[in-house]
């Protein structure tokens, strides 16, 4: 989603705000754009596409005060016009989040007199706010009641004409504040002020800011102060180090951080599951996918019936549910939308709260009655790899826990080694001029494949499905025929005879079959085409060392087909808006 980044301070912007601007690219973004105070004068430089063309044609100069945006088009096409920032009269401001009413805005300035020259929804909003700045003659008290003005989700950065000052204000979308050795910061998400510094501090709903040497927080009228917090991994860990793409670095350190996950949780006290007598789990895309495998988890060991929504329906389905009900979100980022409503929906019915989150004090975090930390650090990767798997570890710890340590989840790291090695491109130079692919999987294992098809489509663009294996032939089997990719792990002993016939069936029909298995499958060894196998270990680590491969072959697959891996076409890292 859009991204959101300015600088007040000692220090030429310009190269912050582009740098800033760079770190925020993996959120995806279609233009981009800068403001900047110059001699008392406000100039604004946008381009449509990759920010270093916006760097190719930025002035040479210095200015002490800018703010920048990334754009990933909502209200108007991807171009120059809508581009951020937006100016209206005597502010200019870059918006991250959606108006819902600014159809009705738009009319209502337009018969003030009001023109104005994009299809966004900002530009109204950078005209509401000149509107009534012109009228209360004081910036705060207009940005104070913008909240009763305009609905739906913003965070601002805000210049006004006359004022060498930064305005910020976020209602729903997340926005924090800097703090460098010689000046503040503001952006949409902590890798853009990485490069300047690793303290910050997150503004809440209807908070506003005041930034110039010094920072002044109000919220609703009152100077409040917010907590300083600091970001502990280092810079670099941010950064691609030395990788060809974020995506292929987050796979790799997937080993590391499951073991570390695991060390972290070993002594402390989280949430006994077995408390409650049914449990729904809430999450989009990926995350719902482990939500998925948490269900089969937790309904094999624990014995508790869990079932699983996609946030943006469960947000509109009739509710059931009893005192001891417990709800769980999953999030990355903590600030998805759907996942937000949701997790309030939930809190309104007085139904106790988990939120498996990555991103420290994001929305969903501060929300939930009981939030646990996957420690993915940021990912940047547009495609979820190293979270994903983490909220898989996350739900086989839980689960462990209350079946008092049974099962050993140490040292999982040393059965994923091999695994980053294999060599990946044989078997992608079998798939990446293919037009479709289908995906097969029983119980977790379906889940699984689940998240393996959702990451070939969305990095490769190839057409991909996932099918519980017993239904292919309720219908789509009529789809495969001569040379077919047809893919399947295979974890599950019990269900191993039944998913072997579901691949003959296909491989009858001259499919191409690839499976991922803890099982060894010599005696069906012309089934399959290629197999890659993963140490059999139990159930609850078996999804974590399952999926790796079937990452790293999106990932091959992507890379030979010469996608934009980090940053797939009309994608966002974190979806904001409904
Ligand atoms: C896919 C992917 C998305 C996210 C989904 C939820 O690779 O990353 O499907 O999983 O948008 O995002 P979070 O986890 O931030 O709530």
């Amino acid at each position: 989603m859009c991204g959101i980044i300015g600088y007040i301070g000692k220090k030429n912007s310009i190269p912050i705000i582009i740098e800033g601007l760079k770190n925020l690219e993996y959120r995806g973004y279609d233009s981009s754009g800068i403001a900047y105070l110059k001699d008392n004068k406000v100039s604004i430089v946008k381009e449509e596409g990759k920010i270093s063309k916006l760097e190719s044609i930025l002035p040479k100069g210095i200015s002490n005060i800018a703010i920048g945006h990334t754009r990933w088009a909502t209200h108007g096409a991807p171009n120059k016009i809508n581009a951020h920032p937006h100016k209206v009269g005597k502010i200019t401001l870059v918006h991250n989040g959606i108006i819902e009413n600014y159809q009705e805005l738009k009319k209502f300035l337009m018969e003030k007199g009001y023109t104005f020259k994009s299809d966004t929804d900002t530009e109204i909003v950078a005209g509401i706010i000149d509107y009534y700045y012109a009228l209360d003659e004081d910036i705060h008290v207009t940005l104070s009641h913008l909240k009763d003005i305009v609905k739906g989700s913003y965070a601002l950065a805000i210049l006004v004409d006359g004022i060498d000052k930064i305005y910020a204000v976020k209602y729903k979308s997340p926005l924090i504040i800097g703090i460098t050795k010689d000046g503040y910061m503001l952006a949409s998400d902590i890798p853009a002020i990485l490069s300047e510094t690793n303290k910050y501090i997150i503004l809440e709903d209807n908070d506003i800011c005041e930034i110039s040497d010094t920072l002044n927080i109000f919220n609703n009228y009152k100077k409040i102060k917010r907590e300083e917090l600091e970001y502990l991994d280092s810079y670099d860990s941010a950064l691609k180090n030395g990788y060809a793409h974020y995506m292929l670095k987050e796979i790799n350190e997937e080993p590391f951080l499951v073991d570390r996950l695991v060390g972290l949780l070993d002594k402390e006290k989280t949430i006994n599951l077995k408390k409650y007598s049914n449990i729904e789990i809430v999450a989009c895309g990926s995350a719902y996918h482990a939500g998925l495998v948490g269900k089969y988890l937790i309904e094999k060991y624990l014995n508790i019936k869990t079932d699983v929504y996609i946030a943006s329906e469960y947000r509109y389905s009739k509710m059931f549910y009893n005192k001891k009900t417990l709800f769980i979100s999953v999030s990355q980022s903590g600030e998805t939308a759907d996942t937000i409503a949701s997790l309030n929906l939930a809190k309104e019915h007085g139904i106790h709260t988990l939120g498996i989150v990555n991103t420290v004090k994001s929305t969903i975090a501060r929300l939930s009655d009981e939030v646990l930390y996957i420690n993915a650090g940021i990912e940047c990767a547009v495609a979820t790899t190293k979270a994903y798997s983490l909220q898989c570890l996350m739900f086989a710890i839980l689960v462990n826990k209350c079946l008092k340590k049974k099962y050993n989840l140490n040292n999982i790291s040393k059965h994923m080694e091999s695994l980053l090695t294999f060599d990946y491109k044989k078997i992608a130079n079998k798939l990446y001029k293919k037009e479709d692919i289908f995906f097969i999987g029983r119980q977790i294992d379906y889940a699984l494949t689940m998240e393996a098809s959702l990451k070939i489509k969305e990095i490769s663009y190839i057409h991909s499905e996932c099918y519980a294996a017993g239904e292919l032939k309720h219908g789509t089997i009529s789809l495969i025929e001569k040379d077919t990719p047809v893919i399947s792990i295979i974890t599950d002993n019990n269900i191993l005879d039944k998913t072997i016939s579901n691949l003959k069936e296909v491989k009858a029909r001259g499919a191409y079959v690839l499976i991922v298995s803890s099982i060894n499958l010599d005696k069906y060894d012309d089934l399959y085409d290629d197999v890659i196998y993963i140490d059999k270990i139990n159930d609850l680590v078996e999804p974590i060392l399952a999926i790796l491969p079937l990452q790293l072959l999106a990932y091959n697959v992507a890379l030979l087909r010469g996608c934009d891996i980090d940053k797939p076409r009309n994608l966002a890292k974190s979806v904001t808006v409904e």
